[in-house]
């Protein structure tokens, strides 16, 4: 299943006489309850929708049947001219029961298909007009033994069985069923039946595919005791920190391809692109290459996508993801190929298509993160990429560093979550929350904002210390909660100033601080550890932050309303 991504509807449907389709809004488990345990069917689709056009009501959620009930059909991605396609279809008599662009196409396909009598020319046609993105999978209620699937832009994989065979998004929700995979490119398209498995070109000819062997990760539902995937997570990432040291860091030497290190060496300008935590972590891994003298810039992947710049004569591109899915990052990745530059995906799923498509991979080894806030691969991100920029000049002191910031996470798990406890439930009842800091504490408090607005609901706004007096202390009022990291020692003093400059408004401050830069006021004091590692060392206190705030408000801390996990629409 791929319901740990997130989503607000559900639905399958199969032929047992005739087409059938259960889906409601809601999870899951709900829809389960109008399901029947046994269904005679030789093949069946489902789908787990996150709304993009049209609310999450029942006749938007997928599967959708076409009008004359001849195709049944789920769809992943974004049809971009949906709304003209469905125009000349309503003029040809089409009526549509649901907003979405998915079931245009389900009509778009019935419509040739009638015409020609034949599903394959149907397809042909109906990519012919599609302009977005799509991963498709349908049937037709004439030929329920097959299955019929075309993809752009939206990943598809086929499952290879034996007596069997399966579709999906990735290839995790099939591993517990086969270990065999067969990866689509854009503009491919074909069928499946229980023992055959037929994939054809853009331009309609059969292609060969050989099964690739896959021996990913099963995506473990087991909480292992914690309430929450949040929790687990967040709790897990002293062995994240250690597991990477150990995958990258062997007898006293940096371990990362020797290639990617020379091209690293040779650009002249480094780019890190990525999509909300992940673009964080781009923003400390960007401040730890010039650590090193190099270049760097940061990037939103939707704004650089528009807007494509490349500094430097020799660029070098990373990007960053987590599922190694993400739309937006995977739209950038198509323009750095076209352009021929040197590219390395950090991210935490091995065969995901950012991980099969970019010159360099480096995999995070976190473990499955289910919960849609990222926690313990933002700290794998950092980690790795703190690594990388060392391994440019063999500097092995990051790596004692690193295991100094795993003592001071450890720590914080073990006595500072009661302190963080009573922290939320004074942050729970308010509306808006500011975070302060300057540096890397400016770019963790991006991200304890991100993971606080996600999680509770609650607005809230991150701003170096600096900048405040250029505008945003015009909010600043009576009893409005200020949280404030202070653990640079050069920008400690001016933090401290801006405490006053809140103060004097009737702030309520919250400040984390280290030991070494504490002040008896302070909210959590943290052990010392190496200034630049705030984001590996003490990013948990933000991740307890949110998590106790969620729990404190009632809500649903690991699918979050309106968010996925894994983003696969632009
Ligand atoms: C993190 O808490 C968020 N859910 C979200 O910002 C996420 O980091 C973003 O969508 C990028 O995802 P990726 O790392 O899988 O590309």
């Amino acid at each position: 299943m791929l319901d740990y991504r997130g989503y607000d509807s559900a639905g399958i449907a199969y032929f047992d006489r005739g087409i059938k389709i259960h889906k409601d809004v809601g999870s899951v488990e709900h829809l389960m309850q109008s399901v029947p345990e046994t269904i005679a069917s030789n093949i069946m689709i489902g789908h787990t929708r996150w709304a993009t056009h049209g609310a999450p009501t029942k006749l938007n959620t997928h599967p959708h049947l076409s009008f004359h009930e001849t195709i049944c059909l789920v769809h992943n991605g974004v049809i971009d001219n949906y709304k003209e396609l469905k125009a000349k279809l309503t003029e040809q008599g089409y009526r549509f029961y649901g907003e979405t662009d998915s079931e245009v196409v389900a009509n778009l396909l019935e419509s040739f298909y009638l015409e020609e009598k034949d599903v394959l020319l149907a397809i042909q046609k109906t990519k012919a007009l599609l302009h977005g993105s799509y991963a498709i999978a349908f049937f037709v209620g004439d030929a329920p033994d097959f299955l019929y699937v075309m993809k752009k832009g939206s990943p598809l994989v086929v499952g290879k069985g034996k007596g069997f065979n399966l579709v999906a998004s990735d290839a995790s929700p099939m591993i517990e069923h086969t270990n065999d995979f067969l990866e689509l490119e854009d503009g491919e398209f074909g069928f499946l039946s229980q023992d055959k498995v037929v994939i054809y070109d853009e331009k309609g000819n059969e292609v060969e595919k050989t099964p690739i062997h896959k021996d990913i990760e099963l995506i473990s539902h087991d909480l292992k005791g914690y309430p929450h995937y949040m929790l687990k997570e967040i709790e897990e990432i002293p062995q994240t920190i250690s597991r990477l040291i150990n995958a990258y860091f062997q007898d006293g030497e940096f371990r990362f391809d020797k290639d990617l290190l020379t091209d690293l060496r040779e650009s002249d300008h480094i780019l890190f692109i990525g999509c909300g935590t992940s673009y964080h972590a781009g923003l400390v891994g960007g401040r730890y290459f010039e650590k090193y003298k190099k270049s760097a810039s940061r990037f939103i992947a939707s704004e650089w996508a528009f807007h494509p710049t490349y500094p430097g004569k020799k660029p070098f591109i990373i990007l960053i993801s987590q599922s190694g899915e993400t739309a937006d990052l995977i739209h950038c990745l198509k323009i750095i190929k076209e352009h021929n530059l040197k590219n390395l995906i950090i991210t935490n799923t091995g065969g995901s298509t950012l991980d099969r498509n970019c010159t360099y991979s480096l995999l995070l080894h976190s473990g499955v993160e289910v919960s849609v806030a990222s926690t313990k691969a933002y700290v794998a991100q950092t980690t790795l990429l703190a690594m990388l920029a060392a391994a440019l000049e063999d500097d092995k002191a990051v790596v004692a560093d690193l295991r100094q910031a795993i003592n001071v996470v450890n720590d914080i798990q073990d006595h500072y979550k009661p302190a963080i406890q009573e922290v939320a439930k004074e942050l729970a009842p308010h509306k808006n929350v500011f975070y302060l800091g300057r540096g890397y504490d400016y770019f963790l408090s991006l991200e304890a904002s991100l993971k606080l607005k996600e999680i509770s609901y609650i607005h809230s706004e991150a701003v170096p210390g600096g900048e405040l007096k250029h505008g945003p202390i015009a909010l600043i009022e009576p009893g409005l909660p200020v949280i404030v990291f202070i653990t640079d020692p050069e920008t400690a003093p001016s933090m401290r100033s801006n405490i006053e400059e809140v103060k004097s408004r009737g702030a309520k401050v919250y400040t984390i601080s280290t030991a070494e830069l504490s002040s008896p006021e302070d909210a959590v004091v943290v052990k010392d550890y190496a200034y630049y590692l705030s984001s590996v060392a003490i990013s948990s206190v933000a991740f307890y932050l949110a998590y106790y705030v969620s729990l404190e408000k009632g809500l649903n801390v690991d699918k979050p309303r309106n968010l996925a996990k894994s983003v696969t629409v632009e």
